[in-house]
C-alpha cells in the first residue's frame, strides 16, 4: 500500500470496519455555515450533528473531506509554495463519533491504524495532550506510549476550534519524527517549531460548543472528530519529508513542468509547487459550483487562480498553462471525487478564461511593478496606492503583489491600499448620489460599505444559513424588529434570488438562531449587489448578527426555474421557426406563467405557434443536461450566445447552453437567473396566449409543468362539459356543434320569414294569421301600423320596407317589445316625404315607450325606450299627428 489512493481507501475500510459509516466528502462551500468561507475541516459538515440540531441514521462516521484554507480563519494561501506541508487544498481523513464512543476508543482506533494497519514504527511517534487532560494522558500510557513521548501542551494548539464559534474541544496529537536529517525537536521543546517533528493526526476530544465570544456550553454528549491529513500522512508512507514530493503532487508537478518546458526541480521549483497547489483548490472551488468574481467566495478563487498564473507567466509560458493540467488532475483525482470528472470542461474554460484574460493586463502590471520597485530595496515599503493600481487596473489581487515582491523583502503599505480603495468606493458612491434615488438608497450605500455584497449560493441550494448584516424598517437600519413589524433584512450570503432578468424574487422563510422567523414575500436587488429580503416578522425578534437559516419556497422557484428555462428554448425555437429577425424584448418569469415580447411584425399563425410549441417539448423531452459557463460578454456572444435585452453585463457572464440539436446546442444565452438541471424538469410546455404590446412587438404568454397541465386538464374538462350537453362524445363536438349551428342559421332564417309574414299578413287581410284590418286611412295617407311583440328591433326595418312597397304609398309604424326593450320605427314611401317626416314620428313616439331621441331620415327612422305599455300608445300617437 503505497499510493495516496490506496492510503485514503485503507483508512475508510479500516473505520467501515469497525462499524463507522463512510460519508461522502461534502461541498467545499459549507452550506450549513455561514461563518466559514470555505469547508476547512471534516467536522463541518456534522457541525449541527455534533450540536444535536440534526440527528443522522448513524453515530459513527469516515470520510475524506474535501477542504479549502484560504481566506477566513484558517488561511494558508501566502504560505502556499515557500513550505514543506502548506497547501491551500488538501483532504483530510476522519473518523467521528456523535455521543457514541469518547477519547477510550478513539486513541486506540489510531494507534492501531496507524501502527498496524499502516505499519508506523512506534519509535518514530509522539503525542501530544491538553495540559490538564490526565485521562488521554491515561489512556496514551496505557497503550504503550511511553510517559516521555506524551508532551502537556498548554495553548491553543491543544485545542480545536473551527471557527470563533461551533463545536470544540481539547485534542491530542500524534506527530511522526521525520529523523535527524531534518532540524527540529519534539512538540513542547523549544526547537519544535522545526521541521523534524510532523503532526499527522489531531484527535479532538468534542465537548463544547462555542456559541459567541464569551459563551461556551457543553456539547449534548461528548463525542470525537478527527483530523489526519492526506498528503501528510502519505509522505510518511512514502518516505518523503514533503508532502509536495508524494503521489499526486509529483505527477501535478511534472505535468506543470511538461507543459511549461521547464525541469520540474529546477529554479522554477517553487512556482511548480505553487501551480500544483492552486490548480486542485480552483479545479475543486469550481467543480462546487464557485467562479471566479470580485466579490467574497469567487474572489478568493481569483486570488488563487491568479496567484498560480503569475508563477505561469514567471516561467516563461507565452499561452494559458492551468487548463493543460486538469487532465492530469482528473488522472489522480477523479476516482475518488467524480465530480471533478462531470465538472472537466466547466473547470478547464474557467481556468482558460481567467489566465486569457490575466494575461492581458500581466505583463504591463508586472513592468508597472518593476518600476515603482526599481529603486527600493529590502526592507522598503511599495507605496499602497501603487499596489491599488496594480489591483485596480490591472487585476492584481493584493496578496499576489505581496507575493511578487516577497522574495526582494519588500512589503506593501497596507494602510495607503486601504485608503486609495476607499477614495475609490467614496467616488462610486458621489456618482450614484447624482443618480436621483439617492436618498432611499443611502441605507443601502451604508450597509454595502459595511458589510460588502451579499453572496448567492442560489444557483446550487435552496436552503442555507446566513448571517443577518442588517435589518431595515421604513428605510432606517435597526439593531431589532418585533412580531408584525415589515422589514428587509440582508445577510451576508442567500439561497434567494433577487428579481433581475426579468426572474421575480424568491419568497421563502428566515428563521434565527434565537428563535425569530420572517416570511419573506420578496427579494429584491440594490445597489446591483445586495440581496434585500422583504417580509414580515412572524414570531420572535429579528435581531441584526443573528446566525438565521433561510429556505426559499421550493414549489415556488421550481416552476421559476421551469419557466425560466422555457423562455430560453421557446426563444431559440421562435428564431428557428419564424426567423433571425426575432429578438427578445422583454420578458418577466414568475412562478404560475411567464411573459415573452419578441419583436416580430405580425400574429403567430396557429400553425407557427403549434411548431414551436412542438420543438420547444421535443427538447424537454430529449433531457439534456443544462450547462453554465463563464465567459466575457464578447466570448459568448461570438460562441452564439444570444445577449438578453435590457441587462448590464459584468466582466463576466453567465451562458447557459441547453438542448441539442446533434451535437450542437440548441439555445445558448447569457444570463443570470436559476434554471432547471435537465431539460425534462421543464415537464410541458404551452403557449396559451399570443397579442400585440406595441407596433412590430408580440407577446408570448405560456406556462410549463403543473401550470400546463392544469391548464390542459380544465380545457379537457370544458370539452367534456361541452360534449355532456351535445349528449355526444368528445371527439363529436366540433361536427355537432357545426350542424347544431346549421340548424340555428336555417331556423333563424324560416323564423324571420315568418314574422315577415306576420306583419305583411295584415296589410293584404289575408294569411299570416294576424287579425284585423292594419291599414287605415288617415287624413288621406295610408297608414299601416301595428305591433309586433318578440320581434327584434333589428328585424323591424326589413319588414317596414316589405310594408312600404306592398301598400305602395304611404307610412308604416311598427312597434315591438323584444328582451324588455321596446323599439319603434317608421318609414315613410318617398312620394310623402315632403309632407311627413319619418324621424318626426319617431321623436314624438319615442318618449312614449320610455326612451330618448331616436331619429334617421325623412323616409326611415327608429327609436327605442323600455316601457312596454307605451307601444301601442305610439302607434296612436302617429296617427294623430298624421291626422292633424
Ligand atoms: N477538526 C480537527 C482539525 O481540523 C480534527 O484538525
Amino acid at each position: 500500500m503505497s499510493s495516496a489512493s490506496d492510503i485514503r481507501q485503507a483508512f475508510l475500510d479500516y473505520f467501515a470496519k469497525a462499524g463507522h459509516q463512510v460519508v461522502d466528502s461534502s461541498p467545499l462551500v459549507p452550506r450549513n455555515d455561514p461563518t466559514l468561507m470555505f469547508t476547512n475541516a471534516g467536522m463541518v459538515q456534522f457541525k449541527n450533528v455534533f450540536t444535536g440540531q440534526e440527528k443522522r441514521p448513524y453515530t459513527r462516521a469516515a470520510t475524506s473531506q474535501k477542504c479549502v484554507r484560504a481566506g477566513g480563519k484558517h488561511n494558508d494561501l501566502d504560505n502556499v509554495g515557500y513550505t514543506a506541508r502548506h497547501h491551500t487544498f488538501f483532504e483530510m481523513l476522519g473518523n467521528f463519533s456523535f455521543g457514541d464512543y469518547f477519547k477510550d476508543e478513539a486513541i486506540p482506533f489510531a494507534w492501531n491504524l496507524i501502527t498496524r494497519e499502516y505499519g508506523l514504527p512506534k519509535d518514530k511517534l509522539w503525542v501530544t495532550v491538553y495540559h490538564d487532560d490526565d485521562q488521554a494522558f491515561d489512556i496514551w500510557k496505557k497503550i504503550g506510549v511511553a510517559e516521555d513521548r506524551i508532551v502537556r501542551i498548554a495553548t491553543s494548539d491543544n485545542f480545536w476550534a473551527m471557527g470563533d464559534t461551533g463545536p470544540c474541544g481539547p485534542c491530542s496529537e500524534i506527530f511522526y519524527d521525520h529523523g535527524d536529517k531534518v532540524w527540529g525537536g519534539p512538540p513542547g521543546s523549544p526547537d519544535a517549531d522545526g521541521d523534524r517533528y510532523i503532526e499527522i493526526w489531531n484527535l479532538v476530544f468534542m465537548q463544547f460548543e462555542q456559541v459567541s465570544k464569551e459563551q461556551r456550553i457543553a456539547l449534548p454528549k461528548p463525542s470525537i472528530d478527527t483530523g489526519m491529513g492526506l498528503e501528510r500522512i502519505t509522505a510518511v508512507m512514502q518516505g518523503k519529508h514533503d508532502n509536495y514530493d508524494i503521489d499526486i503532487m509529483r505527477t501535478l508537478i511534472e505535468a506543470s513542468a511538461d507543459f511549461s518546458a521547464t525541469d520540474a526541480d529546477g529554479e522554477h521549483k517553487m512556482s511548480h509547487r505553487v501551480i500544483a497547489d492552486h490548480l486542485r483548490s480552483s479545479c475543486f472551488l469550481i467543480a462546487d459550483g464557485v467562479l471566479p468574481s470580485n466579490e467574497g467566495r469567487g474572489y478568493v478563487l481569483r486570488r488563487i487562480m491568479r496567484r498560480a498564473m503569475r508563477h505561469a507567466q514567471l516561467m516563461g509560458c507565452k499561452e494559458p498553462l492551468m487548463h493543460r493540467l486538469v487532465p492530469s488532475l482528473v488522472s489522480v483525482m477523479g476516482r475518488a471525487f467524480p465530480e471533478l470528472g462531470r465538472g472537466e470542461s466547466l473547470i478547464a474554460e474557467t481556468l482558460k478564461l481567467e489566465e486569457t484574460r490575466f494575461k492581458q493586463t500581466l505583463d504591463r502590471g508586472l513592468k508597472l511593478l518593476d518600476e515603482a520597485t526599481g529603486n527600493l530595496s529590502k526592507g522598503d515599503m511599495l507605496p499602497g496606492e501603487t499596489a491599488f493600481k496594480l489591483y485596480d487596473t490591472f487585476g492584481f489581487p493584493l496578496d499576489l503583489t505581496q507575493d511578487a515582491l516577497r522574495a526582494r523583502g519588500i512589503g506593501v503599505n497596507l494602510d495607503g491600499f486601504q485608503s486609495a480603495m476607499a477614495a475609490q468606493r467614496a467616488e462610486a458612491r458621489k456618482a450614484w448620489a447624482g443618480s436621483g434615488d439617492a436618498a432611499t438608497e443611502k441605507v443601502w450605500f451604508d450597509v454595502r460599505e459595511e458589510h460588502g455584497a451579499s453572496e448567492f449560493l442560489g444557483y446550487d441550494t435552496e436552503a442555507a444559513e446566513g448571517r443577518i448584516d442588517a435589518v431595515v424598517v421604513g428605510g432606517q437600519p435597526v439593531t431589532e424588529a418585533k412580531v408584525g413589524t415589515e422589514v428587509a433584512v440582508v445577510l451576508n450570503q442567500t439561497p434567494f434570488y433577487a428579481e433581475s432578468g426579468g426572474q421575480v424574487g424568491d419568497t421563502g422563510l428566515i428563521v434565527t438562531a434565537g428563535g425569530a422567523k420572517v416570511a419573506v414575500s420578496d427579494t429584491q436587488k440594490k445597489l446591483g449587489l445586495l440581496h434585500v429580503h422583504v417580509g414580515k416578522v412572524t414570531e420572535g425578534v429579528l435581531k441584526a448578527g443573528d446566525m438565521a437559516t433561510l429556505t426559499v419556497d421550493h414549489k415556488r422557484r421550481s416552476a421559476i426555474r421551469a419557466n425560466h428555462s422555457a423562455t430560453h428554448l421557446l426563444h431559440a425555437a421562435l428564431r428557428r421557426k419564424l426567423g433571425e429577425h426575432v429578438s427578445q424584448k422583454g420578458s418577466l418569469v414568475s412562478p404560475d406563467r411567464f411573459r415573452f415580447d419578441i419583436s416580430h411584425p405580425k400574429p403567430l399563425s396557429a400553425e407557427e405557434a403549434s411548431a414551436v410549441e412542438a420543438e420547444v417539448n421535443e427538447m424537454v423531452c430529449q433531457n439534456t443536461d443544462v450547462t453554465t459557463r463563464l465567459m466575457t460578454p464578447d466570448e459568448a456572444v461570438a460562441a452564439g450566445a444570444m445577449a438578453l435585452f435590457g441587462e448590464k453585463y459584468g466582466d463576466e457572464v453567465r451562458v447557459l447552453a441547453m438542448g441539442k440539436l446533434g451535437d450542437r446546442d440548441y439555445s445558448v444565452e447569457l444570463c443570470g437567473g436559476t434554471h432547471v438541471r435537465r431539460t425534462g424538469d421543464i415537464g410541458l410546455f404551452k403557449i396559451v396566449n399570443e397579442g400585440a404590446v406595441a407596433a412590430g412587438v408580440r407577446r408570448i404568454e405560456a406556462l410549463t409543468g403543473e401550470a400546463a397541465r392544469n391548464y390542459f386538464a380544465e380545457q379537457e374538462e370544458i370539452l367534456r362539459s361541452a360534449a355532456d350537453a351535445l349528449k355526444a362524445q368528445p371527439r363529436e363536438v366540433p361536427q355537432r356543434l357545426a350542424a347544431l349551428l346549421d340548424d340555428k342559421r336555417r331556423l333563424e332564417r324560416e323564423l324571420s320569414d315568418l314574422r315577415k309574414q306576420l306583419a305583411l299578413g295584415g296589410v293584404s287581410g289575408g294569411g299570416g294569421g294576424a287579425a284585423g284590418p292594419q291599414v287605415r286611412d288617415v287624413n288621406g295617407i295610408k297608414y299601416a301600423a301595428r305591433r309586433l311583440d318578440g320581434v327584434p328591433a333589428k328585424d323591424l326595418r326589413g319588414m317596414v320596407d316589405a310594408m312600404k312597397k306592398e301598400i305602395g304609398s304611404g307610412v308604416v309604424a311598427l312597434t315591438s317589445v323584444a328582451d324588455g326593450k321596446v323599439a319603434v320605427v317608421v318609414g315613410v314611401s318617398t312620394d310623402l316625404t315632403d309632407r311627413v317626416n319619418a324621424a318626426s314620428l319617431v321623436k314624438l313616439a319615442t318618449p312614449l315607450i320610455g326612451g330618448q331621441g331616436g331619429g334617421g331620415r325623412p323616409d326611415f327612422a327608429q327609436g327605442g325606450g323600455a316601457d312596454p305599455a307605451g307601444a301601442e300608445k305610439a302607434l296612436d300617437a302617429i296617427a294623430t299627428a298624421l291626422a292633424s
